[in-house]
């Protein structure tokens, strides 16, 4: 590739004799402009790797054009080269804090002019490469980044599913879980990327079932209270099981696990955590949680309609859960309408896209037989 030049002088003599003299260099194009401010522009659009400026020029002098240059994006190293004749040690020094690089001399033919001049290719050749690598890097470590990122997700969501297997569902109580807590978190205007991590980490709430044992886990009637005793573990066991990660993700599905059943007024298990003292994630989660266990069809219980489960909802804002989430929920009503109806399926990212075919397929091989709590 050639290392390109960018030549500014108000003399047209003066660059056709650089434009020349740099050019022999070899495997180096140089771009001429006798106005600095059209240089400017130029250098706007178009990547030079190395400069050369007058310092005496109409309209702009050479050290405000280098003033300029550097602030442009990608243009902080590139090096830059003043061209002088009789300019005293104090323009010089406003030249270099300027930002120059270097300083030519006006003097045609001369060895010191062809000895730096060369020395200013080979750095502005040097000064691309460096650059050209340091983009190829950083692209490569983005798409590692996003390739772990996914990897994180998928083996988060396959986790959930394994989990809501044992229960006998069929994933889908996963997936709208996950989007009804997106909804709520974005609607309370949470930041961006929390209401990301909510939406991917609510899959994990009731991870803690894996713990359980069958007999009560799956017992298709009214359980009883020791059996709810147990039941009632699986958000301890599930913070246990996500607890101490250095994943945030996983840090995050540790609260939502852990607080998903705590209550806005105090009543709930399995510390009685109330108000703020429960995770905002637990938070959004137990509205989410609640609203699709009652409006899907269950082994012992048909979907309760979908106004009726608002009802609750309204009724026990203040009491089981956060008024601001009920708040949020009913706000995007809806969007929850079509995700309860099953029409919400746009992806909002890799991992679902992949997933949510998948679930479908093993939901019609499988379909749900035996009862759960
Ligand atoms: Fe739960």
């Amino acid at each position: 590739m050639l290392t390109q030049a960018l030549l500014i002088d108000d003399s047209r003599s003066v660059l056709n004799f650089l434009k020349h003299h740099i050019e022999a260099e070899g495997l180096i194009e140089a771009t001429t402009f006798l106005d600095p401010v059209e240089a400017l522009a130029c250098a706007r659009e178009c990547v030079f790797d190395l400069v050369l400026v007058d310092y005496e020029m109409p309209h702009m002098d050479g050290i405000a054009f280098i003033r300029t240059f550097r602030t442009l994006p990608g243009c902080a190293d590139i090096p830059i080269a003043m061209i002088t004749s009789r300019q005293t040690d104090d323009v010089k020094m406003e030249a270099l804090q300027a930002g120059a690089t270097d300083f030519l001399p006006k003097q045609p033919q001369s060895v010191e002019m062809t000895v730096r001049l060369r020395n200013l290719v080979r750095l502005g050749a040097a000064v691309r490469k460096q650059n050209d690598r340091a983009a190829d890097l950083a692209s490569a470590v983005a798409a590692a980044t996003q390739k772990l990122g996914e990897r994180e997700e998928e083996i988060i969501l396959r986790l959930a599913l394994a989990v809501e297997y044992r229960d006998n569902d069929t994933g889908e109580h996963t997936l709208r879980v996950a989007r009804y807590s997106r909804i709520i978190a974005e609607q309370l205007g949470l930041p961006a990327r929390l209401c990301r991590d909510i939406y991917l980490a609510a899959p994990l709430h009731d991870v803690g079932k894996v713990a359980i044992p069958d007999n009560i886990l799956l017992k298709p009637g009214k359980l009883t209270d020791e059996e709810m005793a147990v039941i009632r573990t699986h958000a301890t066991i599930g913070k246990k099981i996500l607890a101490g990660s250095s994943c945030e993700l996983i840090q995050l599905g540790a609260q939502i696990a852990a607080g998903h059943h705590e209550r806005w007024d105090g009543a709930g298990y399995p510390n009685g955590l109330k108000a703020d003292e429960i995770p905002v994630a637990a938070r959004v989660v137990a509205v989410a949680d609640v609203f699709d266990a009652l409006t899907t069809r269950r082994p012992y219980k048909e979907p309760m309609p979908l106004e009726v489960a608002r009802k609750y909802l309204v009724e026990n804002k203040g009491r089981q859960f956060d008024p601001a989430c009920v708040e949020a929920f009913l706000a995007r009503w809806d969007e929850v309408v079509e995700i309860a109806a099953g029409q919400n399926a746009t992806p909002f990212k890799k991992t679902e896209a992949t997933l949510v075919p998948m679930i479908e397929s093993v939901a019609e091989s499988c379909p749900v037989e035996d009862g759960s709590p």
